[in-house]
């Protein structure tokens, strides 16, 4: 870890804090990272994912039972779960040289540090049982404060870009073995089981689950099921998989082919389209405006691969594109793979969508430090397909060609990348080699 980073960014952080806790009248936060959830009736708990707004401020993976006390003008406290228990691993404390710029406290008990907080406190997280008793009056997640926070959390510092860019170079050496794995002929399954290992993951680990999707299930845009069924024959792979570095997320797609002839020239064209699109990102652009040129793009490729033979402006005017290609651009990366905050437009928290393409998960200008997913695709869905068809006689569309091509799924080519000052970094290629 670049030390120097971690401490600008939790510097950043602090100063994040302060103004929020200043614009809303609040002396202090205590910033809960969760606790188990333990399965109905059973002894055993689900997998663990702490609250981003406590990930944030740790370089490393936060334990359940994690709190941070941040009082502006002091050091932020960690109180880290010492627990005693002989049926499982216990916490130790925090090792490394970022332990310095904090007050390190073991706490096993909320009575033990929760009472003697005084001032007005707010407390961001999950609930807690003991709360109650302990702290009468405090503030739970107040909207206020929860706003502000998720508003500047678009803005990542060079330490969340180091995670970021890391967890591509993770999740990268898991696509290259899952294309290995399905050109040697595996199943979904076995291409699963490749991605892990190579990229050092356990299925509870990652930042969501992979989407291994062989032939015409890469028509089904977040598809769950790794068969363990060997197809017999191999046509597609799309793989959307990511890996994580202190809780920040990589969100990556690729397709494969072993066709040589139609499908393989469209995966070419949305490929060469995600790049044109990646070019066009700076500070200022509106992704909204890119959203529609992908639109349009993917529009071109439906009339330049026959698909189509109505112009781009006429297909635009139907919606035909939408029937290809039903989903948003791209989103806000981070925490959360689809991150907090995309359609707020100020820390107020005022959303803006976009409504003529709801499934679009950002609608802010970009700016210097934000961090994004491009994610164009074209896919031959059935259901959307019928649709289009029954309402729109005059669609233009080769239906015998959309026939042949659909057992091949669909197309998505999905990058992460940082806007700068004057242009952006693509972190996805920059893992590839590309
Ligand atoms: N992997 C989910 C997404 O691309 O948005
Ligand atoms: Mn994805
Ligand atoms: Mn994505």
């Amino acid at each position: 870890m670049n030390t120097q980073h971690y401490s600008r960014h939790l510097a950043t952080l602090m100063e994040r804090y302060q103004q929020a806790l200043e614009a809303t009248g609040y002396d202090q936060v205590v910033i809960s990272a969760g606790s188990l959830v333990m399965v109905a009736e059973d002894d055993r708990a689900y997998p663990f994912t702490p609250r981003a707004y406590a990930q944030q401020w740790l370089p490393y993976d936060v334990l359940p039972d994690t709190f941070i006390v941040f009082t502006p003008g002091d050091k932020p406290r960690l109180l880290w779960p010492a627990r005693q228990d002989f049926w499982h691993i216990t916490p130790t404390e925090p090792t490394g040289d970022w332990t310095g710029m904090w007050h390190l406290q073991p706490a096993t008990r909320l009575d033990d540090w929760l009472p003697s907080l005084t001032g007005r406190t707010a407390w961001i997280g999950p609930e807690h049982p003991a709360l109650a008793q302990n702290k009468p009056g405090l503030e739970i997640n107040p909207a206020a404060l929860t706003s502000a926070l998720a508003y500047t959390r678009a803005y990542k510092t060079d330490f969340e870009v180091d995670c970021l860019a890391e967890a591509n170079v993770r999740a990268v050496r898991g696509h290259r073995a899952a294309r290995d794995a399905f050109f040697s002929g595996q199943s979904e399954a076995g291409v699963y089981r490749d991605y892990l290992a190579a990229s050092g993951q356990l299925e509870s680990t990652e930042p969501y689950s992979g989407i291994i999707a062989l032939n015409e299930s890469a028509a089904t845009l977040h598809y769950e099921r790794r068969s363990f069924d060997v197809p017999a024959t191999h046509r597609t792979l799309l793989i959307d998989a990511g890996a994580k570095v202190n809780g920040y997320a990589s969100d990556i797609t690729r397709t494969h082919t072993t066709d040589t002839g139609r499908f393989a020239e469209l995966l070419a064209g949305v490929d060469a389209l995600q790049q044109d699109i990646n070019a066009a990102i700076k500070p200022g652009v509106k992704m909204t405006d890119l959203h529609r040129i992908t639109q349009a793009g993917i529009a071109g490729l439906l009339n330049h691969h026959k698909l189509c033979s109505l112009s781009v402006d006429e297909q635009l005017s139907k919606n035909i594109p939408r029937a290809f290609y039903p989903h948003g651009l791209g989103h806000l990366l981070g925490l959360h793979v689809h991150d907090v905050g995309g359609h707020q437009q100020s820390v107020q928290g005022d959303v803006r969508n976009d409504p003529e393409n709801p499934f679009l998960r950002l609608t802010r200008t970009l700016e210097e430090g934000m961090v994004i997913t491009i994610e164009p695709g074209l896919y031959f869905i059935p259901m959307l397909l019928n649709k289009l068809i029954n309402a729109e006689p005059a669609h233009g569309l080769n239906l015998a060609l959309i026939e042949q091509l659909k057992p091949f799924g669909g197309v998505r080519i999905e990058d992460n990348i940082v806007v700068t000052g004057n242009g952006h970094r693509n972190l996805t290629r920059e893992a590839f080699g590309d």
